[in-house]
């Protein structure tokens, strides 16, 4: 796998970003700031190059390399690292375009992470496809954003239910947790500048956008199908639903929404109550756990 060198964000200057405590209206300036500083804030400076894997036995390497997802795992964040740098290259306002482009910084680490992990453990992928970057940067952020909504929601599930099984050896989970809080983050960002957003455009933007919202909603569902990005997509969305089983004995569905509902309220709980919180996932969750016991 190539492997194209990070270039560090330059923070300088966004770090003290100051907000007061008061009520903060969502698509205010005030709301703006304290998404893009939370996440600015947040920010944790590790290098993919010096994490030092644990040693694997036999049995854990093995259940490790038998995962379905790593080869749509280190694509995924290749396009989204791709997606996310494309939009914040449109953005004029300075800490807007400081903030995205962190979090594009931080999701081709993730393929970074992923990469090296995959040489650590022997883990064979398929040649990744050239991926030449967005025609429509504004529709593959939201595409991006969306999928990382619903799929982080089920990651931190399943990232529990590994955790809580063995699966993964402790060492394993602790080297990945930065890679889920900041998905955490991610998501979190993603929908305070979506609100943000849809309240500084002007009414026939807004429409528009709102228009090209719901696309970017069956595009997502769509890919998830796989449809758009043939099977090794529909194999990931799969291991999402089934992959309980596979982490952790004895998970059913009703385990799985449960533990992904509480590992969502867990990890929001960290940021600013004044900031808005992903909604759909949870509440699709909520919906469907009524039908299960
Ligand atoms: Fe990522
Ligand atoms: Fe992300």
């Amino acid at each position: 796998m190539s492997d194209i060198a990070l270039i560090w964000p330059d923070l300088t200057g966004h770090t003290g970003i100051e907000i007061s405590d008061q009520p903060i209206r969502i698509g205010s300036d005030a709301h703006k700031k304290l998404f893009c500083r939370t996440l600015i804030q947040t920010f944790d400076p590790y290098r993919p190059a010096v994490i030092d894997w644990p040693k694997l036995d036999d049995a854990a390497r093995d259940r490790l390399v038998s995962l379905p997802i790593w080869d749509i795992a280190v694509q995924t964040e290749n396009r989204a690292g791709a997606n996310v740098s494309a939009y914040a290259a449109t953005i004029r306002e300075p800490l807007l375009h400081k903030a995205v482009e962190l979090m594009g910084f931080e999701e081709r680490r993730h393929r970074h992470v992923l990469a090296h992990m995959v040489t650590a453990y022997g883990i064979t992928l398929q040649p990744e496809p050239v991926y030449a970057g967005p025609s429509d940067p504004e529709w593959a952020f939201l595409v991006t954003g969306y999928s990382e909504c619903i799929d982080s929601f089920f990651a931190f599930g399943l990232f529990e239910i590994a955790k809580r099984s063995g699966f993964f050896p402790v060492e394993l989970v602790d080297t990945f947790e930065p890679v889920i809080r900041e998905e955490s983050r991610h998501i979190l960002f993603f929908v305070n500048w979506l609100a943000w957003h849809r309240r500084n455009l002007t009414f026939l933007r807004r429409c528009r956008f709102e228009l090209k919202l719901r696309a970017v909603w069956a595009y997502v569902i769509w890919e998830r199908l796989g449809i758009a990005t043939g099977m090794s997509r529909k194999k990931a969305a799969q291991f999402t639903v089934t992959g309980g089983n596979q982490l952790g004995p004895q998970i059913g569905p009703a385990d799985l929404i449960d533990i992904c509902l509480a590992e969502n309220e867990r990890r929001m709980k960290n940021y600013d109550p004044r900031l808005k919180r992903p909604e759909t996932m949870p509440a699709l969750a909520k919906f469907l756990r009524r039908f299960f016991r």
